[in-house]
Order: C-alpha cells, then sequence, then structure tokens
C-alpha cells in the first residue's frame, strides 16, 4: 500500500464503478437449472439457499450504493423466466422487472448478462448450446427479455465467458455436462458460441437499435518468460491470437463494447525440448492460488484497444481473500493501471468488481470469499468488508 498511496485515483466523469454478480451464485433455489440438477446427483457442490438475493436483493442495491459505488452487475435465470421451452413466466419477468427497478429507484446502473454457466435443464437436456434449436431459443429470450426489461437496461451481456465454460464443461469435465471432448469444445466455442452471441446481440437491437450490447470476454495478459527470447514472443502471439482475439475477431462487428474479465497472467516460456510452459512469477497468491498481476489490466486493455478500437468494460476483476488484507491494495492497483491506459487514450467505461458478496463459486461451492460484503450463510447476515472502503478515497470526476 505504501507505494500506491501516493497516487490518486481520479476517474473520468460517467466512470462506471461497480460490483458484478450473476444469478446462481446470489439468488438461491435456481431449482430449474442444469446445475441444481448436478447439484442434486453430488456431482458439484449444492448451492442451495446462496446469498438469498433473490429476496434480499434491496439489501444488496443499498450496500452497494453506500460503499460508493454506481453500477450493478447482475444475471438473468433464464431457467427461472422459461422453466419449459417457448413457456415464459409472468411472475419471474416481472420480479426482474422490480429488481431493475429497484437499481434505478437507487441510481445504480445496470449491467445485465443473459447467460452465465447456467441453462435451463431442458436446455441442456436438449444438447446445450451443441444444438442449433437451443440457440435458437437463447435468441428468443433475448428478444423477449430487450421487450420486458430494456427500458431498464443501461448494458447488455449476451455471454459470459464463453471460454472458461467450455473448457470447464467441455474440455476438463468439471462442470456440466461434464464432457472432455476436444472436437465439441472447439465447435461450441468457436462456431456454436459465435452465433449465440451474433443472434442474440441481433434480437436486441432488433427491439432497440440503441441498445448497447457486448459479452464478458476473458481475456489473459501473456508475457514472455525470456523477453528477448523469440520462442517465448512467439508463443505470446500465438496464445494472445487464440486465447485473447480468434472469439472477439469473429463477432467484433456485433459489439458496441468489449467486456473483459481479468484475473490471470500467463508469463510463457516455449522450448524445443520441454515444450510450452507457464511460468509463475512475482505477485501475491489469493486464496485459490492465483497470482496478482495489476499490470496485466493495462496491457489487456492497451492491446484490445489497439486492435478493435472498442470501449471496454471491465466486466470482473476481482481476488478470493477471506482475511481481506489484499483486497484493498488489489482494487487500488488495478486502477492505477486502468487509469494509465487510459491516460494514453485507451477507452475504458468502467471497472466491475468481482463481487459484491461471497457468493458460490461453482465446483469450489461456498470456499472462496471474493466479497466486497462477508455473508453468513445461515442467517444471510450481510457484513461490509473493511477493504470496500477503498471506494471512499477514489474520486469520479463531476
Ligand atoms: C466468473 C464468475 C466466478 C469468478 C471467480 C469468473 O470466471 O464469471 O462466475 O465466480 O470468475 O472465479
Amino acid at each position: 500500500m505504501t507505494q500506491t498511496k501516493q497516487k490518486q485515483i481520479i476517474l473520468p466523469k460517467n466512470f462506471l464503478l461497480g460490483a458484478a454478480t450473476s444469478s446462481h451464485q446470489i439468488e438461491g433455489n435456481n431449482s430449474k437449472n442444469d446445475w441444481w440438477y448436478w447439484e442434486q446427483q453430488g456431482r458439484v457442490p449444492k448451492s442451495g439457499q446462496a446469498c438469498d438475493s433473490y429476496n434480499r436483493y434491496k439489501e444488496d442495491f443499498k450496500i452497494t450504493k453506500e460503499i460508493g459505488l454506481n453500477t450493478f452487475r447482475l444475471s438473468i435465470e433464464w431457467s427461472r423466466v422459461e422453466p419449459e421451452p417457448g413457456k415464459f413466466s409472468v411472475a419471474e419477468i416481472k420480479h426482474y422487472r422490480e429488481v431493475l427497478q429497484e437499481l434505478k429507484s437507487q441510481q445504480l446502473t445496470s449491467v445485465v448478462s443473459l447467460h452465465h454457466f447456467t441453462l435451463p435443464l431442458w436446455a441442456a437436456n436438449q444438447g446445450g448450446f451443441k444444438s442449433n434449436k437451443v440457440i435458437q431459443s437463447f435468441a428468443q429470450f433475448a428478444k423477449m427479455m430487450a421487450q420486458e426489461l430494456g427500458d431498464l437496461v443501461d448494458y447488455w451481456n449476451t455471454i459470459n465467458e464463453p471460454g472458461v465454460y467450455v473448457n470447464m464443461g467441455y474440455i476438463q469435465g468439471f462442470w456440466p455436462p461434464f464432457s472432455k471432448n476436444v472436437l465439441d469444445a472447439g465447435i461450441i466455442y468457436y462456431l456454436k458460441f459465435v452465433k449465440v452471441h451474433k443472434l442474440a446481440y441481433q434480437a436486441i437491437k432488433s427491439v432497440d437499435p440503441n441498445a448497447q450490447v457486448g459479452l464478458a470476454k476473458n481475456n489473459l495478459y501473456n508475457a514472455p518468460f525470456r523477453p528477448s527470447s523469440f520462442l517465448d514472443r512467439l508463443i505470446v502471439k500465438f496464445s494472445d491470437w487464440y486465447g485473447n482475439y480468434l472469439f472477439l475477431d469473429r463477432i467484433k462487428n456485433h459489439l458496441d463494447f468489449i467486456g473483459i474479465n481479468y484475473y490471470f497472467t500467463h508469463t510463457l516460456k516455449l522450448s524445443l525440448t520441454r515444450g510450452v510452459e507457464h511460468i509463475k512469477i512475482g505477485g501475491l497468491s489469493s486464496d485459490m492460488g492465483w497470482r496478482t498481476y495489476p499490470e496485466g489490466i493495462y496491457h489487456v486493455t492497451r492491446d484490445l484497444y489497439q486492435r478493435y478500437k472498442l470501449p471496454i468494460l471491465i466486466t470482473e476483476n476481482g481476488i478470493a481473500n477471506a482475511h481481506d488484507d489484499m483486497r484493498q491494495d488489489f482494487i487500488w492497483q488495478h486502477l492505477l493501471w486502468l487509469q494509465k491506459a487510459m491516460s494514453e487514450g485507451v477507452q475504458i467505461i468502467g471497472y466491475l468488481y468481482w463481487s459484491l458478496l461471497d457468493n458460490y463459486e461453482w465446483s469450489d461451492g461456498y470456499g472462496p470469499k471474493f466479497g466486497l460484503v462477508e455473508v453468513n450463510m445461515q442467517t444471510f447476515e450481510r457484513k461490509v468488508r473493511p477493504s470496500a472502503q477503498v471506494y471512499k478515497k477514489i474520486q469520479i470526476k463531476k
């Protein structure tokens, strides 16, 4: 903290400073999706009542506002809104309208995702996004949400982290549908998800041509282990193209902004004898063993802006840190690096911390504590962590 305290953070007018969440991780009782199904089968930890945010969203937004944030990212649970194919729930649509209206009445900007890792069980049973029928249904859902809720949504994210979803569900096999099929993974990532995004983008735009539509893409900062090595630089170029750009290149004409989830830096080494190696360097480790490297956010955003010239919204960046001794500096450092990128002309419209609350961290259950706010999982009592004070030290130009 010593080194960073000397600098000030003054963000541009209208900068979106906020926190991010997703439906299955905080709402509770999302019993009609594929995760819930597999939770009951014992394949992944049970999410149960999660943070009970389905009922406590007003309190969550109040805290968001009080700690000094102006933006909230949430996702709409497709399985609630369309529990059976083609049958939309009037009650659930009304619920999400109330949620978004509450955001407005607390003067919080809304960022809304349509897919954040979960699928209605019926859509999963139809083959998930491998199936064109499901892709069409998703576009229909997107259109319906734009019609019913569009007046209350400031920014849309069609999908969250297509790469992570495919890697965890179709390559590593840790998440539903627990597949380990590289061919399927390639098809879903490079063909199907491109279609999912484009159709959802068009569906929203057909309702409101002025809607701001993007997606949340996880990009890494790839750095050469030996900057002077041709091979290390070559593998960095390849990894950037393959992991960071290939997907975005295919949808770049269907984006109003790019949402970026930044968590990782990979230092890469390529040798003829050992192939590709990820070398762990510097940085503190989070409770999940993830190394922090704030400078990476500068490179990721700068490179991205040079390539696409589109506004960038940091849709996620966060740290699992139960002791709360690293979070404040983590946020501060990342914002400092973003400030540097902006001073060099990179258009960054906001920074959303992951996450407002301790929540259901997928196959890691309730272990990791990412929250600015601690949640008692029995009583659901919320307790703001000291690190959330960091936002009081940050200025946004008027
Ligand atoms: C996801 C979140 C997740 C977070 C921390 C992102 O990959 O979008 O759902 O909780 O990272 O792992």
